[in-house]
Order: structure tokens, then sequence, then C-alpha cells
């Protein structure tokens, strides 16, 4: 399966197939280099040539300033040059970190993104987001960089754990609430296969990204449980969750907000929470997490003038972005106004 991507900042294609690992590691031209975790490593070992392999410690703690810089180095005297190809293999970590490098490496050269986990081969390896963290912030400093090509293999999610593959697949979930009722339903029969979900989703995330490339406005729909979600993840320290599990507590959360405020229809949040267990994540809220995850979203910057840009669901497989009051989040968050 080929998808293209047609943003104003880079075209590209998406292909989704069994097998393609091998082909996806050594470029038609030029020189390459691959980025890879240690864990990644350590199962493609024997594909690789350890000559042109950057290896990253595997975590979240990796995409910081220092690996960065050790990646650009590593770069340097492997000679590569501006028509060469740094090539990403791994989780969203390695997605973000080698595309930055990428992004700044001689002021730009060729990457190409193969993703290992279902996280990145549903999102993070598509739409052109690359970036480390600061001790201050997650992603706080980056750029948008498009990769020249994104290579899903499904067969690499054999070796994924369950706890990561169902944060995955949070995220398809996600897509199916903001954008594809067929999806949602195909998911509720639990009737498919991986690669036609992986398709879904990019093809959704590539429409976003084509129509918003920048992430100035309807972009933003991608966020849906990520509001609650994210200040999840701050208040309970990061590890607790896998951010996959955090924005599952962030959809229920919000589609029960929704519920409330008279946006969403009667039942969807018990329809999430039904889906979200089925796929073994967090599927109830847990109302002192909820309250202190309040006081997060209160503290946020992006809370400055007392609104955020809320996501919420009308319909399954539609979504609709509100201004909504910080306060009035709190209450229903705190207990003050019933969830
Ligand atoms: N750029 C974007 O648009 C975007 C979007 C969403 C998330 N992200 C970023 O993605 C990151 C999270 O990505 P992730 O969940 O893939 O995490 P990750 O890259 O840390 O991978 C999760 C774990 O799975 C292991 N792993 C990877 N592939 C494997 C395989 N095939 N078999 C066995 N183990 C494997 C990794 O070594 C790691 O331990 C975060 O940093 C987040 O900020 C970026
Ligand atoms: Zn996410």
């Amino acid at each position: 399966m080929k998808l293209k991507v047609e943003a104003a900042n880079g075209c590209y294609d998406i292909i989704i197939e069994k097998n393609i690992l091998q082909d996806a590691l050594i470029p038609d031209a030029g020189n390459y280099a691959v980025v890879t975790d240690s864990n990644v490593y350590e199962l493609y070992a024997k594909q690789l040539d350890r000559e042109k392999v950057i290896v990253l410690p595997a975590g979240e703690g990796s995409k910081n300033f220092m690996e960065l810089e050790r990646i650009l180095d590593n770069l340097l005297q492997m000679g590569m040059n501006r028509n060469d190809t740094l090539i990403a293999l791994g989780g969203g970590v390695i997605g973000d970190i080698a595309g930055f490098a990428a992004a700044i490496y001689k002021r730009g050269i060729s990457f190409v993104q193969v993703p290992t986990t279902l996280l990145a081969m549903v999102d993070s390896s598509v739409g052109g987001k690359v970036a480390v963290n600061l001790p201050g912030g997650k992603n706080m400093a980056g750029a948008f960089y498009q990769p020249e090509a994104v290579f899903a293999d499904a067969c690499v999610l054999d070796t994924l754990d369950s706890r990561q593959y169902a944060a995955g697949m949070a995220e398809v979930i996600k897509y199916g609430y903001i954008a594809d009722s067929l999806l949602l339903e195909k998911l509720k029969r639990n009737e498919y296969e991986i690669e036609s979900v992986i398709y879904d989703c990019c093809r959704i995330k590539a429409a976003y990204v084509e129509e918003d490339p920048y992430d100035k406005g309807v972009r933003m729909q991608l966020n849906y449980g990520h509001t609650i979600g994210h200040a999840v993840e701050t208040v309970a320290g990061y590890g607790k969750y896998l951010h996959g599990e955090a924005v599952a507590i962030g959809m229920l959360a919000a589609a029960r907000l929704g519920e409330a405020l008279g946006i969403s229809p009667a039942g969807l949040a018990d329809e999430t929470a039904a889906l979200l267990k089925q796929y073994a994540l967090p599927h109830t809220l847990d109302r002192a997490l909820l309250a202190e995850a309040a006081g997060a979203i209160a503290k946020d910057k992006k809370a400055a003038d007392g609104k955020v840009d809320f996501v919420l669901i009308d319909r399954p497989g539609h979504a609709v972005t509100e201004p909504l009051d910080i306060t009035t989040i709190t209450q229903y968050m705190t207990g003050q106004k019933n969830l």
C-alpha cells in the first residue's frame, strides 16, 4: 500500500508493506547513516552495517541536545554530505531526534523514516515535526522537516511488547474518533489487517498535514485527548503512563466533558471506555489524578488568556475545536461539576 503526502513543505510517499525493512535500510543512491536505539539495534544488528549505524540508549531520556550533538559529530566523522541520507530506524524517539539532526546537519540532508513502533507508524513518522526535549519541556526545540519517504513494515511489530502496542492503538482509536467512523467500526468488530489500519491513520494524518503543514490551525484536532493526556503525564511523572495510555485517559475525560457540555452525543464516553478496555488501555477515570492534572492545565502557558482550544467529538468520526474556559475544564476535572 502506498500513500502520497503532498504538503507545502514537502512531498513524499508512505509505503506500508510487509518485509520491506531490508530495502528501506539501504537507499538507492549516495552514502547513508542509520540512527537507531539500543533495543532496535539488538533486533536488527545482522541487517545493519555497523560502520554506518549510530546507536542511542533506548528511551525518552535520549531525546536531548547531548545525543543530538553526538549524532551530528558522528555524521561528520562518517563524511556524510548534503546529498546523503539519514535513516531513522526506531520508534518516535529516534524519528524525532534523527529527523532534527537531518534538518540541521549541514543545513539539511535527506532523511527517511523507518518506524518500528505502532505509534511511530501511525503518528510520529508522518508530518515532519522533529524535535528534542529541553529540561523545561518536551519537544521544546525542533523544526518542521519532512522526510523523503516513510517505510512502515508491520512485521517489525511482532517484537513490540503488548503495552507499547496498546499505546499505539490509543492513537489509532483517536484517529477513528476525530475523522473516521468506519475505522471505529473496524476496531470495535476487531476485524482488520493491521496494515489497513496503519494506512487509514496515515491517510488521516496526511490530510491534516497537507491542510495545515505548520500546525497553526486544524491540525490541532490530532490533539484529541492530549490536553488532559499531557497533563496526566506531567503530574503522574513521566514514565508512569506511556504516552498512549495517558491519551486514552485524556480521550475518556474529553468524551465525558463533551457530554457534560452537550457537545458530544450521549453515550460517547461509555462507548469510548468500552473500546479502550477492548484494547487493554486505561478505561476508567481516577478522580484524584484528574484533579491534579487540572492544576497542570491551569499552569500551562497556552492557558494565559484563560481559555484553551479543546478538541471535542461532536459525533463519532468528527471533531470540533472549542475555546473553553480553563475554569470550566478544571471545575469538571476537580469534581466541582459532575463529569
Ligand atoms: N513528531 C511527531 O509528530 C510525534 C508524534 C507523536 C509522538 N512523538 C514522539 O514519539 C515518542 C514516543 O514514540 P514511541 O512510543 O515509539 O517511543 P520509543 O521510540 O521510545 O519506543 C518505545 C520502546 O519500544 C522499543 N522498540 C521500538 N521498536 C521496537 C520493536 N520493533 N520491537 C521491540 N521494541 C521496540 C524502543 O526501544 C523503546 O524502548 C515521544 O518522544 C513523542 O514525543 C512525536
Ligand atoms: Zn499522541
